[in-house]
C-alpha cells in the first residue's frame, strides 16, 4: 500500500488534473487538500473534456471515494454548480462516494466582494486574484471566525456566526472600501437552501482516510495551484493564500505526515504564469507567443492568457527541496515540437553574481536575469510517442538535462492533453 500526493511545482496549470486522472486508477480515494474554486484542473479521455475546480480529478473513474479535505475552502454554490454541470456530462456525484469535510471552511458572498474590492483598490500593485474570495475566506479561517461546513447543519449556530461575520465585513465595505454591502437576511435563506442540498455529502473526511488506511487502501493526495504560488515558499505576496507545498497534504485532509510516501511533482516543460509577480524566464516575444499558442495557454478558471517562458530551473529545484519531491511528471513536452533551439534556465545573475537557489525575498528575485543553456529541438511530433524509445534523441536529452539540473528523476512523461497522450516509467504506486 502506498500514497501518492500530487503538487504543482511552478506557478499552477502544470497539468494536475491530467495525471491525477491518469493515477486515480491506481488509488481507492482522492483528496484535495487546499485552495478552492480559483483551481481548473482539466482532464481529456478520449476527446472528451472535463475542467473541475473543486471536485477531485478523480471523479470520472467509477467507484473512486472523492474527498474534499478540511484544508479547502469551498464555495458552497460553486460546488453545487459544479456537481451539476458534472452531471450534465454524464458524470453522476453520489453521495455515498463524494463527501466534503465538516471541518472546510466556507467561501461566502462577501469574501468574494472583499477579493474584488481589495484587488481594485491596489490598482496597478494588483495581485492579479481570480476574484473567488480565496484570500479572504483564508483570513477568516486564521482569525478564528470561519463558517465551517458543518455550521451548515446547525442554523443556530449559522446564523450567530454570520450576524458575527457581517457585522465586520459590512463595515470594511462600506468605510473602507467604499463598497456594497450585504443582507444578513438574503445570504442566510440562500446559504440554508444550499445547506439542504450539500448536507449529504458532509462528513469527517479525515476518519474516512484514516479508516481507508487502515482498510490497506491507497490515497491519493491532489494538490491546486502551484509551489511558486505558496504562500510562504512562493513569490510572497502575489501567491495565492494556502500552502500549496506536499506538507500540508497532511495537515489539509487530516492524516499524519507519514502517510505521504511518494510526493510527485508535475512539471511543465516550459514556465507559465497567470496574474502578476515576477516570473525570470518571462519571454515577451514570438517565442512567448508561439508557446501561447501551441499550449493553448488560457486560464482554465478566469480565461486570463498565461504568461509563458522558457522552463526555469531554478524554480523547480526550489519545488523539489519544499515538496522533497521524490518524482516528476513532465508535461506539455509536445508543445515544444516545432522549436529550434530550446533555452533552460539553469541559474540567475545579480550583480555580477550567479544564483543558484531561489532567493528568499521576491524583491530580489524580480532583479535576477536567467543564465541560460541552449539544448537543440527535435523538431518533429511527439504526440504519437509512446515508450521512450519512440522519443528523438533530442528530446530524450532534454529530459535528461531536466533531470540533471533539478535532481529529480521524471516518472511520468506526457505528451498531449489525452489520457492515452502519456507514458509512466515508473507508477509512483507500485
Ligand atoms: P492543472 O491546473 O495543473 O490541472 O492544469 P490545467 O488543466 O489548468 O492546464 C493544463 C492544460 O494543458 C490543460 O488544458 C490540459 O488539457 C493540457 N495538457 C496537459 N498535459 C498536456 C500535454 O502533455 N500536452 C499538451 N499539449 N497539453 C497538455
Ligand atoms: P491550478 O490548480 C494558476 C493565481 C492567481 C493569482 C494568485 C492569487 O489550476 O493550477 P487567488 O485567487 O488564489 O487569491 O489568486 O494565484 N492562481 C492560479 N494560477 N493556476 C491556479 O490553479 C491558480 N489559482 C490561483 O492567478 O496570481
Ligand atoms: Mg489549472
Amino acid at each position: 500500500m502506498s500514497n501518492v500526493v500530487i503538487v504543482g511545482t511552478q506557478w499552477g496549470d502544470e497539468g494536475k488534473g491530467k495525471i491525477v486522472d491518469l493515477l486515480t486508477e491506481f488509488a481507492d480515494a482522492v483528496v484535495r487538500f487546499q485552495g478552492g474554486h480559483n483551481a481548473g484542473h482539466t482532464l481529456v479521455i478520449q476527446g472528451k473534456k472535463y475542467v473541475l475546480h473543486l471536485i477531485p480529478s478523480g471523479i470520472v473513474r467509477a467507484n473512486k471515494l472523492c474527498l474534499i479535505g478540511n484544508g479547502v475552502v469551498v464555495d458552497p454554490g460553486a460546488l453545487i454548480e459544479e456537481i451539476q454541470h458534472l452531471a450534465e456530462l454524464g458524470v453522476a456525484v453520489n453521495s455515498n462516494l463524494f463527501k466534503v469535510s465538516a471541518q472546510a471552511n466556507l467561501i461566502m458572498p462577501y469574501h468574494r466582494e472583499l477579493d474584488i474590492a481589495r484587488e481594485k483598490r491596489k490598482g496597478k500593485g494588483k495581485i492579479g486574484t481570480t476574484g473567488r474570495g480565496i484570500g479572504p475566506a483564508y483570513e477568516d479561517r486564521a482569525a478564528r471566525r470561519g463558517i465551517r461546513m458543518s455550521d451548515l447543519l446547525n442554523r443556530q449556530i449559522f446564523e450567530a456566526k454570520l450576524r458575527d461575520n457581517l457585522a465586520y465585513h459590512n463595515f470594511m465595505l462600506e468605510n473602507f472600501y467604499n463598497a456594497a454591502t450585504f443582507s444578513f437576511e438574503a445570504i442566510r435563506d440562500e446559504t440554508m437552501r444550499m445547506a439542504a442540498v450539500l448536507a449529504p455529502y458532509i462528513e469527517d473526511v479525515g476518519q474516512l482516510l484514516h479508516q481507508a488506511t487502515r482498510n490497506g487502501q491507497c490515497i491519493l493526495f491532489e494538490g491546486a495551484q502551484g509551489t511558486m504560488l505558496d504562500v510562504e515558499h512562493g513569490t510572497y505576496p502575489f501567491v495565492t493564500s494556502s500552502n500549496t507545498v506536499a506538507g500540508n497534504a497532511a495537515i489539509g485532509s487530516g492524516v499524519g505526515p507519514t502517510a505521504l510516501h511518494h510526493v510527485l511533482g508535475i512539471t511543465k516543460a516550459y514556465t507559465t504564469r497567470v496574474g502578476s509577480g515576477p516570473m525570470p524566464t518571462e519571454l515577451n516575444d514570438s517565442i512567448g507567443e508561439h508557446l501561447s499558442r501551441v499550449g493553448h495557454e488560457v486560464g482554465a478558471t478566469t480565461g486570463r492568457a498565461r504568461r509563458c517562458g522558457w522552463f526555469d530551473a531554478v524554480v523547480v529545484r526550489h519545488a523539489a527541496r519544499t515538496n522533497g519531491l521524490t518524482s516528476m511528471a513532465l508535461t506539455k513536452m509536445d508543445v515544444l515540437d516545432e522549436l529550434e533551439t530550446l533555452r533552460v534556465c539553469v541559474a540567475y545573475e545579480r550583480n555580477g553574481s550567479r544564483i543558484k537557489d531561489m532567493p528568499s525575498d521576491p524583491s530580489v528575485l524580480e532583479m535576477c536575469e536567467p543564465i541560460y543553456e541552449n539544448l537543440p529541438g527535435w523538431k518533429t511530433s511527439l504526440s504519437q510517442a509512446k515508450c521512450l524509445e519512440d522519443l528523438p534523441p533530442e528530446a530524450l536529452a532534454y529530459i535528461r538535462k531536466l533531470e540533471e539540473l533539478t535532481g529529480v528523476r521524471v516518472s511520468i512523461l506526457s505528451t498531449g492533453p489525452d489520457r492515452d497522450q502519456t507514458m509512466v516509467l515508473e507508477n509512483p504506486f507500485l
